[in-house]
């Protein structure tokens, strides 16, 4: 039975942490927003390393919720600690009266306590996040692709591919994060935040030696999960396989994570939930292996994080998307946040700015970003040519623009033509992206 507040005002409204005991409905409040089941959580038990905050009326019934979750995304080579924004409900009678923004705005007082640079999350409303902060930077990207495209690789001479085994795990966690160190934006599986916990942004149950090895498997940032309802219900897939591609020396320099779908026919799916490789001869490799498959299972669905390097493989067929979810990034601490990430190393330089936040005040101001051997700081300024909003200043830093198309949107002004090439070169790419759902 549901929470109803039959005087609701929002002078009423209390906003403090979920207690345990108040679990039940707030899965209840997500059921019915997000047509979720909690199948698998234990009675009494949440998520691990989520933080729940819930807006309660007069008589502590509750009207909204939102969750924290610890995590840290790569930027420029470096881990940036984030709060992960997930499971923002608000009651169907309650909607439109502001408490979606007054648990955001929370939130973000709170992130910014506990020490979190920045904010990410998938929205499902980007108007009402984008007002407080948040902008679209990257997306989360499916391609699809016709098995018989990769049907004419040969595996490369020089690797070997087998199953992967429990043992494997570490070593293919370290696969991931070395590529995950090159791009923006993808979220760090082994992280600080996301290593204390056995629940991962998200991923799979891996069965490896017949064995489900729920530790192992947060080694290669997947998630724990019960049972296949628990998995549905948080977004998890069980894999079906990890295949692994070693080198001549015998270490491993790539691996896929895949699932083959039901069915037999023009439609059968292979969904490659991870495809890794951080050589020519491990992608090769990988590449036949899935074109093996175009017999019966000829589609072929991926998530690739950088889509080009599978592309330059390609001796026919066309990668196309399948879908894209963007996900949005908000500086919660600017200060923390550019003292965090790693930055272009051969430029030294200044760039003043004025920076606008009228949601996390500790960021506006005139500031100077101060750029030197790959590291940079943020000083005070006196003045400065250009202003910036809190929004469009994310998107630089995530890498995801340039300076004329921020102008175009009206999330930069002032300056000129120098101004720009400064900002596009100090905040040149790689374009952000994840391959995590949080
Ligand atoms: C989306 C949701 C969380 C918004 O909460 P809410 O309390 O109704 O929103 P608020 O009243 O605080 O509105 C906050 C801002 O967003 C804007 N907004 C809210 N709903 C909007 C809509 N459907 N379209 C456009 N803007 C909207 C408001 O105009 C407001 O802007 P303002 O503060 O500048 O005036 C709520 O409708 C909900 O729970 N929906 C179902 C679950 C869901 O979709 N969750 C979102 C996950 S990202």
């Amino acid at each position: 039975m549901r929470d109803v507040a039959t005087q609701f005002s929002t002078a009423d409204v209390t906003i403090r942490p979920v207690t345990r005991s108040e679990l039940p409905r707030v899965f209840e409040l997500n059921r019915l927003s997000f047509g979720r089941s909690r199948g698998g959580l234990a009675a009494g038990t949440d998520r691990p390393g989520l933080a729940r905050w819930g807006a309660f009326g007069r008589r502590g019934e509750l009207l909204a919720s939102v969750a924290d979750q610890r995590q840290s995304h790569y930027f420029g080579g470096r881990a940036v600690h984030a709060a992960g924004v997930t499971d923002l409900a608000v009651g169907p009678e309650y909607r439109g009266r502001g408490l979606g923004r007054r648990l955001l705005t929370r939130l973000l007082a709170e992130a910014h306590s506990r020490g979190a640079a920045i904010s990410t999350l998938f929205p499902t409303l980007p108007a009402l996040h984008r007002r407080l902060g948040w902008e679209t930077t990257g997306s989360l990207t499916w391609y699809t692709l016709p098995a018989a495209a990769l049907a004419g690789l040969r595996p490369a001479p020089d690797t070997r591919i087998r199953e992967a085994t429990t043992e494997d795990l570490p070593a293919l966690a370290r696969l991931y994060q070395r590529i995950a160190a090159q791009g923006n934006g993808l979220v760090e599986r082994a992280g600080p935040g996301i290593g204390a916990v056995p629940r991962l942004p998200a991923g799979f149950v891996a069965v490896a030696d017949g064995v489900e090895s729920a530790a192992a498997v947060d080694t290669i940032g997947v998630a724990a999960a019960a049972t296949d309802d628990a998995a549905a219900s948080e977004g998890t897939i069980a894999a079906d396989g990890i295949t692994v591609v070693e080198g001549p020396d015998g270490d491993p320099e790539g691996y896929a994570v895949w699932t083959r779908g039901t069915g037999w026919g023009a439609t059968a799916r292979l969904t490659v939930h991870d495809l890794i490789a951080t050589t020519r001869r491990a992608h090769l490799t990988l590449g036949a292996f899935l074109g093996g498959w175009a017999g019966g299972t000829p589609v072929l669905a991926l998530r690739l994080e950088e889509p080009d390097s599978l592309r330059r493989l390609l001796p026919a067929g066309d990668l196309r998307v399948e879908s894209e979810e963007p996900w949005m990034l908000r500086l919660v601490d600017v200060r923390a946040a550019v003292a965090a990430r790693g930055w272009p190393p051969h430029l030294s330089c200044g760039l003043a700015m004025e920076i606008q936040d009228s949601v996390c005040p500790w960021n506006a101001g005139l500031r100077t970003l101060v750029l030197h051997e790959g590291s940079a700081i943020l000083d005070t300024a006196s003045s400065a040519r250009i202003r910036i909003d809190i929004g469009g200043l994310a998107v630089l830093y995530a890498g995801g623009s340039r300076a004329a198309t921020l102008r175009r949107c009206g999330l930069l002004t002032g300056g000129d033509a120098q101004d720009d090439a400064m900002i596009d070169a100090v905040f040149a790419g790689p374009r952000p992206t994840v391959l995590d759902r949080f």
